[in-house]
């Protein structure tokens, strides 16, 4: 079965092949969509027939949003941590321990119920890959139980047991990494496709350079990619340790020293902006103009957790990203998709190559420069294709 989607005033493409600029943008264009794959993509003039035809009525089209960073099987709430910071309180990450207990505290169903309504509520506003992160269990079985749900709704899982130190462990950090590298590792790789730490030294709750590279460098043996939280709340050795490790993302990169951009941009690890953190936790923002004059390449992604960010949002981000980071709407757009793409070392999405797969998002407006454009207006859906 293959449907042929007309009437798109502007096409992203993220396929500089197909029209100008990283975005290789199409003018009055059509696609062709085969077996949930891309088949044709081109100016609307010289569209092939095909079973079905969907027309979007003059709308810009994108490739769905990659969210490469999101913690989505949580319970309980934080509002309240929310409303203390916006009148001065500071973020340190003390505050993860009351949703590790909630979320210990919650049965399957419950967690089941909210993981897939906040994928849900991505998938409505253009999110087509999520990344979803365990790092509210902290016990071998919680852990696990958390990658299971996860996988039950994304292939990118990624094993956050080194999110930060139970309360159980308490003054004892290192048991904690013993556990996380040995039989929690050993009961979750099995789910997992990453493994991702908190590299923040200056906080008391997360972890060192040192017990951060003990944790990928197990996570390498047991055959997961590689990801860092790096730098979110000082400079410190989460990002080059990330470089040096070949991690596929750095992410936060909030406050980085000279040679942390110069290793960035000497290897292959993305730069994964979340500023619906800084914005939640009114902090400055990362120097995105710095990583992309040095040539690093830069993603964005919500961060969507109870914490820090609790936005499943990426439009909201490229907004953000605009206004706040100075960014190019075409830059942010690249870095919520092909960006986001490339952080999850993915070329099948991201993008809207033939043979990549058949994510589409709609924009009620049309131009991809709308979603900055247009802050907070829900301007940005999903397109859903009849089954293949
Ligand atoms: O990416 N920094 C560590 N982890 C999350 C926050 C988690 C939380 O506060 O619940 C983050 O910001
Ligand atoms: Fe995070």
């Amino acid at each position: 079965m293959s449907t042929l989607v007309t009437g798109i005033a502007e096409l992203v493409t993220n396929d500089p092949a197909a029209g100008p600029g990283p975005l290789g943008v199409v003018p009055d264009a059509a696609v062709v969509v085969a077996d949930g794959a891309i088949a044709w993509v081109g100016p609307a003039s010289g569209a092939p027939e095909a079973d079905h035809r969907i027309d979007v009525g003059s709308r810009a089209v994108i490739p769905g949003f990659v969210d490469s960073h999101a913690h989505l099987v949580f319970a309980g709430d934080r509002a309240a941590e929310f409303e203390a910071r916006m009148s001065g309180a500071r973020y340190d990450g003390g505050g993860i321990a009351s949703t590790v207990a909630a979320t210990r505290a919650a049965p399957d169903e419950e967690l089941r119920g909210r993981v897939r309504a906040l994928v849900a509520e991505m998938r409505s506003q253009g999110t087509t890959t999520v990344e979803i992160k365990s790092g509210y269990g902290l016990t071998v079985a919680d852990e696990a139980r958390a990658l299971r749900l996860a996988a039950e709704v994304t292939p990118e899982t990624t094993f956050l047991g080194a999110h930060v130190v139970p309360g159980e462990y308490a003054g004892r950090p290192g048991d904690y990494v013993e556990l996380v590298t040995g039989p929690m590792l050993a009961a979750c790789a099995p789910h997992a496709r990453w493994i991702d730490v908190f590299c923040e030294p200056a906080s008391a709750h997360a972890f060192d350079g040192e017990a951060a590279r003990a944790v990928l460098e197990a996570g390498r043996v047991a055959g997961l990619g590689l990801r860092v939280h790096a730098n979110q709340l000082s400079a410190g050795p989460g990002v080059q340790l990330a470089v040096e490790l070949d991690a596929a993302s750095a992410d936060h990169c909030t406050h980085l020293t000279d040679a942390d951009v110069d290793a960035l941009a000497a290897g292959s690890t993305v730069a994964t902006l979340l500023p619906g953190v800084e914005f939640s936790t009114r902090s400055p923002y990362p120097d995105a103009r710095r990583l992309l004059s040095a040539g690093v390449p830069v993603a964005l992604a919500t961060d969507c957790n109870p914490g820090t960010c609790f936005s499943s949002s990426m439009a909201f981000c490229v907004a953000l990203a605009v206004r706040e980071m100075s960014m190019t709407p075409a830059e942010a757009l690249w870095a919520a998709t092909a960006g986001g793409a490339a952080a999850l070392r993915r070329r099948d999405v991201g993008n809207l190559r033939p043979g990549s797969r058949a994510d589409l998002a709609v924009l009620d407006a049309p131009s991809y420069r709308h979603l900055a454009y247009r802050p907070g207006v829900p301007i940005v859906r999903t397109l859903e294709l009849p089954p293949a």
